[in-house]
């Protein structure tokens, strides 16, 4: 196992924000953390690569404990951190030397990884740019460039993509399924459960510091979902009236909007037919309707 944790417990003063996690990250694989704000994502994070200690719990990562080993483990780690975390007087390209030096890396090496890391990146043109100077997808692709150059075993990811463009967002998609290909390991939090599903073998959904479910993504929406969802987008008035005639069928609601689940489209012929002018949409179930279902539509945090 590349990480292996048990009964994980990572307490702030009167806060639980990690409560006996179980987790095991295979070598090679992309694993997914995915919860609701405050479920305890970048704490679990934390303890992985090193910077916060666990208050119980066993934690090992390369097959050494994190407790006594930090060092060992934080050399063959990448991070990308929740946030941007750049040094604002240094350049593009003295951002990633200066990191390298983190890691004993050589001038002529770190040099050459340098401008390697920045074609990888789509951001050789900027390598002499001062960070105010880039853009926000600029700013993260430079930091998955950082994360990089110690030629890691393990990046560990706290939402890549957040706020970024679709094109960058395709662009580190493609960039870590590379990596993944290259045999390196993946640890992803992300609030896109389409980059979830696109992205992980596995995924663990936490919710209020545990763990909910775990499994591939397919799995968790076999295990938990109909095949079918049906929304329905009613007006205020509406929605007391489906649900009195059509309730029956296992649905949600939020708000005016409907959520019913299905084994077979034709399960929903009868609301159709009985209200056909109301927006609809027909899709299969997805991850993020397991992810719904199982830590509520309620706002957390
Ligand atoms: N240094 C700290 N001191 C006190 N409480 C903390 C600290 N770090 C995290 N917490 C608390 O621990 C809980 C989990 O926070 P964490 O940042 O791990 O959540 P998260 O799942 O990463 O959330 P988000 O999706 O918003 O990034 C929250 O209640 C948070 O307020
Ligand atoms: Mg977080």
């Amino acid at each position: 196992m590349i990480i292996e944790a048990k009964s994980l417990c990572k307490r702030f003063r009167d806060v639980v924000a990690v409560d006996g996690l179980d987790l095991e990250v295979e070598p090679g694989r992309c694993y997914g953390l995915v919860g609701p704000n405050g479920a305890g994502k970048t704490t679990t994070m934390k303890m992985i690569y090193c910077i916060t200690e666990p208050t119980s719990g066993s934690l090992r990562v390369f097959d050494l404990d994190v407790i006594s080993h930090p060092r060992e483990i934080k050399a063959r780690l990448g991070v990308v951190p929740q946030e941007n975390n750049l040094d604002p007087d240094l350049s593009t390209s003295q951002n990633l030397k200066v990191y390298a030096r983190y890691f004993g890396i050589s001038k002529d090496v770190a040099a050459s990884r340098c401008q390697e890391l920045l074609e990888f990146m789509h951001l050789s043109d900027r390598a002499d740019s001062p960070m105010p100077a880039l853009s926000g997808g600029m700013k993260r692709r430079l930091i998955l460039a950082r994360a990089l150059i110690n030629d890691p075993e393990l990046i560990i990811l706290d939402e890549p993509t957040t706020g970024l463009d679709p094109q960058v967002r395709h662009l580190i998609w493609d960039r870590l399924l590379e990596l993944k290909e290259r045999g390196i390991t993946l640890l992803l939090t992300t609030h896109y459960m389409d980059e979830a599903q696109k992205l992980c073998d596995e995924v663990l959904i936490m919710d209020e510091a545990r763990s909910v479910d775990v499994g591939t993504p397919s799995k968790l929406i076999r295990s938990h979902m109909r095949p079918y969802v049906l929304e329905l987008r009613a007006e205020r008035g509406r929605v007391a009236d489906i649900l009195s005639r059509f309730g029956h069928l296992e649905h949600q609601s939020s708000g005016q909007n409907l959520y019913f689940y299905g084994n077979a489209t034709e399960e929903f012929n009868g609301l159709y037919g009985a209200y056909p002018d109301v927006e609809h949409l027909l899709r299969p179930a997805s991850l993020e309707d397991v992810f719904l279902k199982l830590t509520g539509r309620e706002i957390r945090q």
